[in-house]
């Protein structure tokens, strides 16, 4: 079967399942373009939270996944390759996680929507990095808060917002490889392009940048702002949409090591063994489910 046959049956088989294919902004481009909707890790939540499908097909990774499965109960979500796990997501563990949380007790507990369902139903609320500032901002100033498991989008708000957070040692590996002298770098290739850097960047690489953002305001900056060409210090497949959404415009990858490989592992013969097989299904367990549903729910209410 050549491409376009691919891209016909998965259309036709998505149809007569009742499946919306949700992909997220860092996906291979064609994948993003057999998608219904491409967005970031907020957006696929709150679609995800309203969708009107029988069942989910995720392209993305595992807690975005299990994101839509916690939101959708009675809902079937898909994965084409259940291997697409998110290193930083795995950092930390529920038992790890408890420990902290028995070292300052009452403290307000939240994490990163990149964390595994277990890790979530230990926290009062979840944050993406497109909301973490405007929900984080909400409570008191004096409370103290552990944010886990990505030490640097947690130093990144504590910072904006001027406070002091118990933070965990996690980390992005992929935008870890980015360098403030990269950056450097493709400033001078690049003279006068805006750079745009995601807040998993480490301190010195988001200092060196001119915008901090989540990848869905990356698209909606562009968009906006009257500069013709930016530097994009995020995984490379945001690309293929920025690109899409403003023909008029330049972008350069800040480097190209910028390659999540768990989001590389979707393909679209992937995408139609799943809705021919009905597999992968992403199943949370029932009591986990029903607990993480609080954090995330009480985000999208904050944001
Ligand atoms: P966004 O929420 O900005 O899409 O980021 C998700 C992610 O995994 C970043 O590495
Ligand atoms: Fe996880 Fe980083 Fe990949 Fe995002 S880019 S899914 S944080 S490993």
């Amino acid at each position: 079967m050549d491409e376009r046959e691919t891209a016909a049956r998965i259309a036709a088989l998505a149809k007569e399942r009742g499946t919306v294919i949700l992909a997220h902004n860092y996906q291979p481009p064609e994948i993003q373009d057999l998608a219904d909707f491409t967005g970031d890790s907020l957006e696929l939540a709150r679609k995800a939270a309203g969708v009107d499908a029988r069942e989910i097909l995720f392209c993305g990774v595992r807690f975005m996944a299990e994101t839509a499965a916690i939101l959708n109960p009675g809902r079937t979500v898909l994965m084409p390759d259940e291997s697409a796990g998110c290193p930083m997501a795995d950092m930390i563990d529920a038992a790890a996680l408890r420990a902290l949380k028995a070292e300052h007790p009452g403290a307000l507990c939240v994490c990163y929507v990149n964390s595994t369902a277990e890790v979530k139903a230990e926290c009062d609320i979840c944050v993406t990095s497109g909301n973490a500032e405007r929900v984080m901002a909400r409570f008191p100033a004096d409370r103290e808060t552990i944010f886990v498991p990505d030490r640097h989008l947690g130093s990144h708000v504590a910072g904006l917002l001027g406070r002091r957070y118990v933070l965990w040692p996690g980390y992005c590996p992929t935008h870890a490889r980015l360098t403030a002298d990269a950056i450097a770098r493709a400033r001078a290739a690049h003279p006068g392009a805006v750079v745009m850097v995601h807040p998993e960047c480490p301190a010195d690489v988001r200092a060196a940048a001119d915008q901090v953002l989540a990848t869905g305001a990356m698209c909606a900056y562009a968009r906006t702002s009257p500069a013709a060409e930016f530097i994009v210090g995020t995984e490379t497949g945001i690309l293929h949409r920025l690109r899409r959404e403003n023909p008029g415009k330049t972008f350069h990858p800040a480097d190209g090591c910028l390659v999540c490989p768990n989001m590389k592992k979707t393909t679209p013969q992937k995408m139609l063994e799943s809705l021919e097989t009905g597999t992968v299904r992403v199943e949370v367990p029932e009591e986990t489910a029903r607990k993480a549903r609080r954090a995330i729910d009480a985000m999208l209410a904050a944001s």
